[in-house]
């Protein structure tokens, strides 16, 4: 069985766009493949943060991610795998500085902090964020990695690094990972839908997973439909990502009455509304109430996550072990 890895940064809500965008289809792969899927907290550190903040958003993470379906012995998180840093020191040296001043993903953040502080502070760990992505990926030898398009790059470098590696040691050590694009669905801002679902951009543009039915309901009761620049005949974009999400849903009936409605040009745009927020409100909803079963057992499920970032970890080591080997450092001490 092949493996596949993919990593998720703890900001503090899991929103509809991640859920329909990713977790959704990690769900799935689970059934294929071996899945290794983490809460990636040292990629948080990257940009300013708060400690105790880090922390509960690392564990809010692990909790919202089993209540979609990731099973316990998948999930882990990243700092609870101190070797990952270990590989990505090893890694770092066999990654060109060149090819990492070239990443789009550092000059793009920097840029957004500079934004809000320009003498903001650019950490080198964010510079050098891609090589500890690749350590995630390659510790476990995986064979795919499911990401957006906006990892590419990431993966890529992650691909040369392997090789390179392999090439200099005279090994052929690291599989080459391959980005998983599944085709899923890209869910846009409810407030503006000229942009990405994110939270970076504030609570309006966002839609909670996790939140209180009310506010999913009102959320969608005004979402633009209409942003006045869709030129004629074309759907605008605020009325496509209704009906992204209603299909996410798998409301397929209800999709295809509407979208003849809006074929016919009878569509009232509230229908619309009421539908997908009736959607949204029973998946919530019962997200929600897994959640709070998992949250009633907190001691419990923490433990259990521990347990499987533990046996995670061993093969973490195992890998650590051969590549020390392999480059030509000493053996650990059990
Ligand atoms: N950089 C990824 C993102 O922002 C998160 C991530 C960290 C990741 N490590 C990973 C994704 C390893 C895939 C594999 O989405």
């Amino acid at each position: 069985m092949k493996n596949v890895l993919s990593g998720i940064q703890p900001t503090g809500d899991l929103h509809i766009g991640n859920y329909f965008g990713a977790v959704q289809n990690w769900v799935r792969l689970q059934e294929q493949y071996h899945c290794y899927f983490c809460v990636v907290d040292y990629h948080s550190m990257t940009i300013p943060y708060k400690p105790d903040k880090l922390r509960e958003n690392t564990w809010n993470m692990a909790f919202r991610l089993l209540a979609c379906g990731i099973r316990t012995e998948n999930l882990f998180i990243q700092s609870l795998v101190p070797e990952h840093t270990e590989l990505a020191w090893i890694l770092g040296c066999v990654a060109s500085y060149g090819e990492l001043t070239r990443m789009t993903q550092f000059k793009d953040k920097a840029d957004q902090l500079k934004e809000t502080d320009k003498d903001a502070f650019i950490s080198t760990g964010l510079f050098t964020y891609p090589i500890l992505q690749a350590a995630d990926i390659l510790i476990y030898r995986a064979h795919y990695v499911p990401v957006g398009k906006d990892q590419e790059q990431h993966l890529e470098l992650s691909r040369n690094i392997a090789q390179r590696f392999n090439q200099q040691f005279g090994c052929d050590y690291f599989p080459l990972p391959e980005p998983l694009f599944t085709p899923t669905p890209k869910i846009l801002s409810p407030a503006d839908p000229t942009r990405k679902m994110s939270k970076s951009l504030g609570a309006k543009h966002y839609i909670d997973l996790f939140g209180e039915e009310a506010q999913i309901r009102k959320q969608i009761r005004s979402a633009v439909t209409d942003t006045g620049h869709t030129p004629a005949g074309e759907m605008s974009p605020g009325v496509a990502n209704l009906f992204e999400i209603l299909r996410a849903c798998g409301q397929i009936d209800a999709y295809n009455a509407l979208m003849a409605d809006y074929q016919s040009g009878t569509l009232r745009y509230s229908d619309l509304k009421e539908t997908v927020a009736d959607a949204l409100s029973a998946l919530v909803t019962a997200l929600r109430e897994r959640l709070h079963h998992l949250q009633d057992n907190k001691k419990q499920v923490k433990a259990q996550i521990e347990a499987s970032s533990a046996a995670i970890r061993e093969r973490a080591r195992q890998t650590l072990r051969e590549v020390r080997e392999i480059v030509g450092l000493p053996a650990l001490k059990a």
